[in-house]
């Protein structure tokens, strides 16, 4: 019998207390990941989005290299930006406690945009939009880094939407409530994706196991 598929905020917020340890050790490329995913955050960046910035463990890696820099972070579950907001006393972050989808992230703010593993929930069309929303955010030379759970194969992704849309059905889980439940999409249709919203330069630097990083730029 399968779990049944919980909240996102209630499913982060109940395993707060073993999260950022869980991260750091059972998904074994992560550290690695989060050091890269702040090597590419350009040098001079002054300004910084944080899609889904959890308990801030990008953020430690960021801040190792960019002490100065100013974090805007979105997440949905309080008790997550609780926890960051206490690990990095002095730091100029702005945290706001909702869900970047369907936001207006305003109009060239950020030298720099990044997500570490938090996307794979979202469907094709639901990350069309947010895409677009943080090109638009970003100013012109600005950078995306997409650090994620990503798949190799349509079929695999195809796979995993149908055992979500399955789990969501049995438990009468509308398709747009924000439930914890993964469908990964394919590099190459992340790529798709970021190449819709207008970004001028799509490379994936990094795969190992499930994780992908993906680094996009703007004109
Ligand atoms: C696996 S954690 C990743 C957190 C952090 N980036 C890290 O790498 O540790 C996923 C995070 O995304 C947040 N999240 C999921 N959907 C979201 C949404 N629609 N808007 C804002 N945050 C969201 C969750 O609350 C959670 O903190």
């Amino acid at each position: 019998m399968t779990n049944p598929i919980e909240p996102m905020s209630d499913f982060f917020a109940a395993r707060l207390s073993v999260y950022d340890e869980h991260m750091l050790t059972d998904i074994e490329e992560l550290p690695e990941a989060y050091a890269l995913v702040a090597r590419l955050v350009p040098p001079d960046a002054q300004t910084l989005l944080d899609l889904g910035c959890g308990t801030g463990l990008e953020l430690e890696s960021i801040f190792a290299l960019r002490p100065d820099i100013r974090v805007t972070g979105i997440d949905l579950t309080l008790a997550m930006l609780d926890r960051l907001r206490a690990k990095f006393p002095g730091k100029d972050v702005t945290l706001i406690c909702g869900s970047y989808l369907d936001r207006d992230f305003g109009e060239g703010l950020y030298d720099a945009a990044v997500s570490v593993e938090t996307m794979h929930h979202w469907t094709y069309a639901r990350k069309s939009a947010l895409y677009a929303a943080v090109y638009q955010s970003l100013k012109p030379g600005g950078r995306y880094i997409e650090c994620d759970y990503m798949v190799n194969t349509q079929a695999e992704q195809d796979r995993m939407a149908e055992e979500a849309r399955r789990l969501r059905a049995s438990q009468g889980v509308p398709e747009e409530a924000f439930y914890h439940c993964d469908t990964p999409l394919t590099i190459d249709n992340q790529a798709k994706l970021f190449r819709e919203a207008g970004f001028v330069s799509v490379e994936t630097v990094f795969r190992r196991n499930g994780t992908a990083v993906i680094v996009c730029g703007k004109r």
